[in-house]
């Protein structure tokens, strides 16, 4: 995490704009020797920070690297709780496991690990999610509802709610949701979520709420093995997306939609999710530990499992994965 000092300082420069902000000044409003000013650019400056420094006029900020940095994502936030305790380092293994650890530890709710890369991103199905540098969203969320396990499940479709909509708004993209948890553009993913709990007896003592968008992924950047499965926003919409403005608004409406959540219980989220889904009404096939189930999916049920109608009725899938 950055010094507060060094945050503020951040925050000054960008408040001038294109205007230079002089040391003195920095020194007053911050409490800080002409000294700790410069310790902390050249900080900046090693993180990609471009700031000019020029005698008499003092400091100006010509360029901000695409960063997920607390000090560029905070003035952004607008939420009561989610994310406004943060953990961000610039690389990590994966977020999941710096979240677990943190939750163990005694996390607070909507406490949230961020990263610009992850060298062991974790997929579903004990699959590699593949997170490069600088250009998708990798954060993981603590969540603590008062629900029984078994309604743990709800909280990945309340989150593939939750971010659909902002991504829509935001982007203008026609993002559907492929049952449970996949977000596509096109018919290709453009972002996973991986709920992960720890239970105590039957009520959910923390949940981990994973979350990954390919936001400015270039196609160099997509291992071949997922050119024709994967995409990202920016290949998508044709141009870059401020990763910080999409976070805080995924935040927003994501603290928004589990508070409903909480409030009132699956049924709204299970109505949002119907309207949000790019598969109602097509025929699928269903990898359940039955065997494969092929019929068409008509909706969710109240249980949070995917309905399908098939020869010998309509049947709740719970845990699977689908072709379309
Ligand atoms: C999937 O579709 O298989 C779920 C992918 C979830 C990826 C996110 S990226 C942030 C968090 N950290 C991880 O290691 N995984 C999740």
């Amino acid at each position: 995490m950055g010094s507060p000092i060094r945050e503020r300082m951040l925050s000054l420069l960008l408040e001038r704009e294109d205007a230079f902000l002089s040391g003195e000044e920095i020194s007053r409003r911050l409490n800080c020797s002409r000294t700790a000013i410069w310790k902390h650019i050249k900080e900046l400056r090693k993180e990609g920070y471009q700031i000019e420094a020029r005698p008499k006029s003092g400091y100006r900020l010509v360029y901000r690297p695409d960063r997920v940095a607390p000090e560029e994502l905070k003035p952004h936030l607008r939420t009561r709780s989610f994310g406004r305790r943060m953990q961000y380092q610039e690389c990590v293994p994966s977020t999941q496991l710096l979240a677990h650890e943190w939750a163990k530890e005694g996390a607070e709710e909507g406490s949230l690990v961020i990263t610009e890369e992850q060298t062991d991103g974790k997929g579903r199905m004990n699959r590699i999610w593949h997170s490069p540098p600088h250009s998708g969203i990798w954060m993981s969320l603590v969540l603590r509802p008062p629900i029984p396990v078994t309604e743990a499940p709800q909280l990945t479709l309340m989150a593939s709610v939750a971010v659909t909509r902002t991504l829509r708004r935001e982007t203008g993209l026609d993002v559907t949701i492929k049952w449970p948890n996949d977000l596509l553009v096109g018919g290709k993913k453009i972002c996973g979520i991986l709920t992960e709990l720890r239970g105590e007896q039957d009520r959910v003592q923390y949940v981990v709420l994973g979350i990954g968008i390919n936001v400015n992924v270039t196609p160099d950047f997509l291992p071949k093995e997922l050119e024709s499965i994967a995409t990202s926003l920016a290949i998508e919409g044709g141009r870059t997306f401020q990763r910080p403005l999409l976070i805080a608004a995924i935040l927003k409406e994501l603290e928004e939609v589990y508070e409903g959540y909480l409030d009132h219980g699956f049924e709204p989220i299970r109505i949002l999710w119907e309207e949000a889904a790019g598969m109602l009404g097509r025929i699928i096939t269903a990898q359940t530990p039955e065997g494969p189930r092929r019929g068409e999916a008509v909706g969710l049920a109240s249980s949070g499992a995917l309905l399908l109608k098939t020869e010998e009725g309509t049947l709740p899938v719970y845990s699977s994965d689908i072709q379309i």
